[in-house]
């Protein structure tokens, strides 16, 4: 049946009165793999049931053998035949029904997330990392844009892991959604255990920003990855030495990883980023986010040694295997300045790590069909792959952790990566060494904002008005953060011309507490004299104080607390009585299912006094509870944000640490 229906009409019927007829899914959709097929006959009953409780009684019949065959060709019920009919994008907040401003820039929030041109795997509603979801079929999709099409500013919706439990009185001060994804008891947080429970619709993996609605497409993660190329060049070269002709070598050209050569030209390196599936290095070719392609290693060792000679700034793809790259550079004596990682190990089993020596066609196959060979391989290529770079560092590279959970199964595979306490690493991770240090311990982090208007004039002025305020506040700023301070000024000059806006008008810039208070402090003023439309703050997830990660955001906490979660819970609370409009807590995230709880936020702004007073008192909480954390765990760079937000801010005492001398512990005999 074609609807005859208007896109609201659509949004406020929510699951239809009439069951829609069932739906192909579109010839090039870029479909999510394949799921394990984990749950024994009763439990695929019990996946059934759960998933015809949405729907009334007369369609169970239909529905359950559509629902059953879903179940065996993806591991998953999508119940795509639910996916409405209107194109799924950002519209302008004025465009949503809804009954609160606040609910409308959720809906626009949601649906962007959702955006072919933002998605991943669009049918399946994955945004990112594979697994990232928004919502796990489309019927809670339905129900909770439903639900927020009626919602007035004292109710707030509860979605646990997509579903909506619904609609629940509460103030106008309180959240308009609460969001948690994947939170488990703890002893049931095992990757198998979301196999399991995701199958049976009960819980879902929101990654970072996919469950948060705060996705923003490529440039979150070209302005991080450039920042963290260009502090580790910072931190390897001397004063007089420049990056040009070094050599950063890395892998992967996904989702995440694609960024890395972008970020590489624009830290004037030469990059080398091995990716061994063709189709994913060739997209990136097209879309001008690596310079060259190279399927051959003569060619490669060839070009590479030429890039160097005339230290040009370049990006090459390598299409083949990243153990092949550490192992022919060190054969043919290419000295590598920084080396690292992004493959998706946090994913090893399923696709996320591809074995050497064996194709990329033949390692699908094992996948479904050999997982137990398919693994023994994995963990035979990390074991080599780890003796390469260890060959490598031994001559001076500097090799990092990109928090893609590559030491932590190098490690799981018996691989060489153990440093002498048999506790930690060989290698930091890049929180370790450089964004703790560098960023986050200072309150620098990725804010980001989307323009609710959808026009993309909104977004220059808000770029204009930033780069305003940062200037300012670098003219006062210490020594400590001047670097910080200059690296955001020039990235949000160049934003407009970086071209990464895919979909909603969104810009992503690393700001410490003061910069992001006063950044939004100036956009309310502008929306207030009519300057511009609504803004919507956010996140990512993979900031100063919303991720407890022991092996990436809160890497660098030495004090034993890396492996507790408390700075997450308390943030996620702490921002929802703040004012934030909408707040998330997840379990999951880039490394992995139980290895990291992230939480974020959304807020509105609509230019009015109610708005200034929630960004001040929420924006200072987000940022200075890492900051405090981080302190506590005797971090000095956090030690000094902390005392200088303290003396900006009369009414906030955190607690200090007195450092102990070595001696005193040293003497005791223990
Ligand atoms: N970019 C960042 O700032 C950042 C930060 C934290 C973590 N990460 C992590 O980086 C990882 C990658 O993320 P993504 O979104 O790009 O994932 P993705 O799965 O889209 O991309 C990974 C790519 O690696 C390729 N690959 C796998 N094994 C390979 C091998 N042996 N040699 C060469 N190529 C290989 C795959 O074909 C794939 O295209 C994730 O684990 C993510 O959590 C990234």
């Amino acid at each position: 049946m074609i609807t005859t229906m208007t896109f609201q009409e659509e949004i406020k019927q929510g699951i239809p009165s009439v069951l829609p007829q069932a739906k192909a899914y579109p010839a090039d959709a870029n479909r999510a793999p394949k799921r394990k097929d984990i749950l024994s006959a009763d439990e695929k009953q019990l996946a059934l049931r759960n998933a015809l409780r949405y729907f009334p009684k007369e369609w169970h019949q239909e529905l359950a053998t559509e629902f059953a065959q879903e179940l065996k060709d993806f591991g998953r019920i999508y119940m795509y035949r639910f996916k409405p009919n209107y194109d799924l994008k950002a519209r302008s907040v004025n465009d949503y029904p809804a009954r609160c401003t606040q609910a409308a820039a959720i809906m626009l929030m949601v649906d962007n997330n959702l955006d072919p041109a933002v998605a991943q795997h669009p049918e399946e509603l994955i945004t990112y990392g594979g697994n990232g979801a928004v919502f796990q079929n489309w019927a809670q999709y339905l129900l909770a844009m439903k639900y927020l099409s009626e919602m007035e500013s004292d109710q707030t919706l509860h979605l646990y892991s997509g579903h909506p439990m619904g609609l629940f009185p509460s103030s106008k001060e309180a959240p308009r959604v609460v969001v948690t994804n994947g939170m488990m008891i703890p002893n049931y947080s095992k990757p198998d255990d979301w196999e399991k429970f995701n199958a049976l619709g009960v819980t879902q993996y929101g990654q970072m920003t996919a469950g948060s609605f705060m996705y923003i497409g490529p440039q979150g993660i070209v302005h991080g990855t450039t920042i963290t190329v260009m502090n580790a060049f910072r931190k390897v070269l001397n004063k007089s030495e420049t990056s040009k002709g070094k050599i950063f070598l890395t892998a992967g050209l996904g989702g995440m990883s694609g960024a890395q050569p972008k970020a590489g030209n624009i830290a004037n390196c030469i990059t080398v980023c091995a990716e061994v599936n063709a189709n994913a290095a060739t997209k990136r070719h097209q879309q001008g986010w690596v310079d060259e392609l190279i399927d051959n290693m003569d060619e490669l060792v060839a070009r590479v040694k030429e890039a160097q000679a005339a230290e040009e700034v370049v990006s090459i793809a390598y299409i083949g295997n990243i153990v092949e790259v550490w192992e022919s550079f060190f054969e043919k004596e290419i000295f590598i300045h920084l080396g690292s990682d992004q493959t998706s190990l946090h994913n090893p089993w399923s696709g996320g790590y591809y074995p050497v020596d064996i194709s990329y066609e033949e390692s699908n196959r094992l996948i479904r069909e050999e997982p137990e060979v398919f693994k023994v391989k994995v963990q035979e290529t990390l074991r080599r792959h780890a003796d390469a770079v260890n060959k490598h560092t031994a001559k001076g590279t500097y090799f990092f952790d990109y928090g893609n959970a590559f030491l932590l199964e190098a490690s799981r595979a018996g691989g060489d990566v153990m440093a002498e306490n048999g506790i930690d690493f060989k290698y930091p991770s890049y929180v370790q060494d450089i964004l703790g240090p560098m960023c986050f311990d200072y309150g620098f982090g990725p804010f980001r904002w989307v323009c609710a208007s959808g026009k993309s004039e909104d977004l220059d002025k808000t770029d204009a008005i930033a780069a305003s305020v940062l200037e300012k506040i670098m003219q006062e700023s210490p020594e400590e953060i001047q670097q910080q301070m200059q690296d955001n000024i020039t990235w949000i000059k160049d934003a407009k011309q970086n071209n990464l806006v895919v979909g909603s008008q969104a810009r992503i810039l690393y700001a410490d507490a003061q910069g992001r208070m006063e950044i939004a402090k100036a956009f309310n003023d502008a929306i207030n004299s009519g300057e511009i439309g609504p803004v919507v703050l956010g996140r990512d997830h993979h900031d100063v104080s919303g991720t407890d990660s022991p092996y990436r955001e809160t890497s660098n906490i030495y004090d034993g607390s890396r492996f507790t979660a408390d700075m997450a819970i308390h943030n996620v609370i702490g921002d929802s009585f703040r004012g934030a409009t909408w707040v998330s807590i997840h379990n999951g995230g880039g490394v992995g299912w139980g290895e990291v709880t992230n939480g974020g936020f959304g807020m509105l702004l609509d230019g009015t006094d109610d708005a200034e007073r929630k960004l001040k008192s929420m924006l200072l909480f987000d940022v200075n509870n890492g900051i405090a954390r981080r302190s506590w765990a005797r971090n000095s760079e956090a030690n000094f944000a902390i005392k200088r937000e303290m003396a900006r801010t009369p009414k906030l005492k955190v607690t200090l640490a007195n450092l102990v001398d070595d001696d005193i512990l040293n003497n005791l005999s223990l």
